[in-house]
């Protein structure tokens, strides 16, 4: 069972279990850890489910799609480590800050 370390907006950081096959957004909402939307359920539609991935484990083990990485060019908060938690599988010992929220756009 794969094991994930996440840290919320607040700065606290959690180790959890992903159910094997799980996206890191399942498995966060899964842990109980509910502060990130995820508006689309993991339809790759939405940016609700941003995630910046540890620097030292950006090592193309899950490369992002074409449709990911445009749809990331929406959010304010995009950087170099930036991911979709729903198009990221639960590799084991990876490492997630939760992303701030966009703000809604009028
Ligand atoms: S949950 Fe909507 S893009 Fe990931």
């Amino acid at each position: 069972m794969p094991t994930l370390t996440i840290t919320t907006h607040s700065g606290d950081t959690r180790t959890i279990a992903a159910d094997s096959g799980a996206s890191v957004m399942r498995a966060i909402r899964n842990a109980g850890i509910d502060e990130m939307s995820a508006l689309c359920s993991g339809c790759c539609s939405c940016v609700t489910c941003h995630v910046l991935v540890d620097e030292s484990q950006l090592d193309g083990r899950s490369p992002m799609s074409a449709g990911e990485d445009d749809l990331l060019d929406i959010s304010e908060h995009r950087t170099a480590r930036s991911r979709l938690s729903c198009q990221l599988p639960s590799l084991d010992g990876l490492r997630v800050t939760i992303a701030p929220e966009d703000r809604a756009k009028p």
